[in-house]
């Protein structure tokens, strides 16, 4: 069975839909905190989904966005070519009418595909545990090149702050490669935020329905200095 057929039972589920719209929410309201008011209505508001996993999150995300704005631009992402198919079946049979494009790529080649400062909205979850520190790195000054100065990030990414919450997080790497088949990188939260911060990010966090899951949404610190 493919990653992406094995990841579907997980991610694929009436629960995960749940907890997607409980987090879309969240973390909107959660940008309040930073003084951040976002403009989806705004013309040529343009989002993008980095790294899909399947049709039921695409599903979701769209639902989500254009209750907000009808005539939103999204674009969604992955670097898998089933989740990909799976992504422009549910567009062809649902959102045919809507402004959705699909692209397979890698995320750390997104400035071919996207202009700078051409995003307002960057969403996903789990997603930054694919990267290495150093990739990492990379993909958080990709975001920050394509997200508009007034844009703003919406994650869910482990990060865990205690001994407990390491074991576990072994316990996931173990469990992506064996069960999964890829291989994912622990990032602490000590770690991340750090990270954030050095890649001109500024951030407010909270947790999530699982223990060593934590929600994150960003902005950029430059975004009240002139352009
Ligand atoms: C945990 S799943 C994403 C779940 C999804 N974001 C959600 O909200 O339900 C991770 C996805 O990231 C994709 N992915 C991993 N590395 C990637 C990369 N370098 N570029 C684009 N997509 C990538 C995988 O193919 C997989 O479909």
């Amino acid at each position: 069975m493919s990653y992406y057929r094995k990841f579907k039972i997980v991610i694929g589920t009436p629960l995960w839909r749940v907890y997607l719209r409980w987090a879309y929410e969240k973390c909107i309201d959660d940008l309040s905190k930073l003084n951040f008011v976002p403009e989806f209505n705004r013309k040529n508001f343009t989002c993008l989904l980095c790294g899909v996993g399947n049709e039921t999150t695409a599903d979701e995300f769209i639902k989500f966005v254009i209750a907000k704005n009808k005539k939103a631009e999204i674009i969604i992402v992955d670097i898998g070519g089933e989740q990909i198919e799976a992504v422009k079946k549910l567009i062809h049979n649902k959102y045919l009418f809507f402004n959705i494009q699909i692209k397979q790529i890698n995320a750390l080649e997104l400035t071919k595909l996207l202009r700078h400062h051409s995003i307002d909205w960057i969403e996903t979850d789990g997603f930054l545990e694919y990267f290495d520190t150093n990739k990492l790195n990379t993909l958080l000054d990709i975001w920050r090149k394509i997200l508009k100065l007034d844009g703003f990030i919406t994650i869910r990414e482990t990060a865990s702050n205690s001994f407990t919450g390491r074991i576990v997080d072994h316990i996931r790497v173990w469990i992506a490669k064996v069960w999964l088949g890829v291989t994912i990188y622990i990032h602490t939260k000590i770690k991340l935020e750090k990270m954030f911060h050095n890649n001109q990010l500024k951030f407010v966090s909270g947790p999530t329905w699982l223990p060593t899951f934590r929600r994150y949404s960003l902005i950029k610190k430059e975004r009240n200095a002139k352009r």
